[in-house]
């Protein structure tokens, strides 16, 4: 299992506010390999659970291994790492620099890592290629489209190899053709044998995903 999550919690406490239990006793196991899609109504918890489970975010209570490392006793520089080497992000809200070039974008995590900059912009362009997006390597984000920007952030979230994917939304305001194409590129990087998990309101997801699930009330079913 590259995922295993047991009775974890997430408690929020907004300033002056009551506690909003996001998370409460979910159970999670994740196969390497696994194409995972959660479903779930706004507010149910599901970009927490990403956070947590992507090392952004620690949980409140419970256990939590990732690739058999307990996540819990990580220290905060351990997870930037963990996070830098294994996982890739492509967030709700892009996480893009918009008055950055898309190749400075892409950059960003060798910037973090001991990679060398000359094979890193090699790879970077080779992706962004790959992504259909080449020709647009030295364009500022703010100046593209929403499905330009979400390869972007795909392109970005692919630069160190990661065994982990986790996308929040990520046919969020695509239409439908963009949409299509972002989904090829899951079944791609799936065949390649990549763990990707996917939150979603969008059930063509199914047509992709080899399981699906529900959150509800804090927990998965
Ligand atoms: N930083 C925070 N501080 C306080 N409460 C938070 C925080 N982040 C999220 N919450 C609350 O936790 C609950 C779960 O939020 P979360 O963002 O995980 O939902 P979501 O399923 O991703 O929603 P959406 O579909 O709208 O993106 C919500 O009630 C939200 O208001
Ligand atoms: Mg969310």
């Amino acid at each position: 299992m590259i995922i295993e999550m047991k009775e974890i919690t997430k408690t929020y406490h907004p300033h002056k506010d009551v506690p909003v239990k996001a998370l409460s006793g979910l159970n999670m196991s994740v196969r390497e390999g696994e194409m995972l899609a959660i479903y779930g109504v706004s507010g149910s918890g599901k970009s927490t659970l990403l956070h947590i489970i992507g090392g952004l975010d620690r949980a409140s209570s419970g256990e939590y291994r990732f690739d058999g490392i307990d996540m819990n006793t990580q220290k905060d520089t351990q997870l930037a790492r963990l996070r830098n080497e294994h996982i890739g992000f492509v967030l709700q809200d892009f996480g893009l620099i918009s008055h950055r070039t898309a190749i400075d974008n892409v950059m960003v995590p060798v910037m973090f890592s001991k990679r060398s900059i000359k094979e890193g912009i090699l790879r970077g362009k080779e992706l962004l290629n790959e992504l259909g997006i080449g020709e647009l390597k030295n364009r500022k984000v703010y100046q593209m489209s929403g499905g330009q920007k979400q390869r972007v952030a795909i392109a970005r979230a692919l630069m160190n190899q990661p065994k982990l994917i986790l996308a929040d939304e990520p046919s969020g305001a695509l239409d439908s053709t963009t949409k299509a194409e972002i989904y090829s590129i899951f079944e791609k990087l799936k065949q390649e044998g990549k763990t990707i998990i996917v939150v979603t309101h969008d059930h063509e997801i199914e047509t992709i995903a080899d399981r699906v699930l529900q959150i509800k009330d804090g927990c998965l079913h």
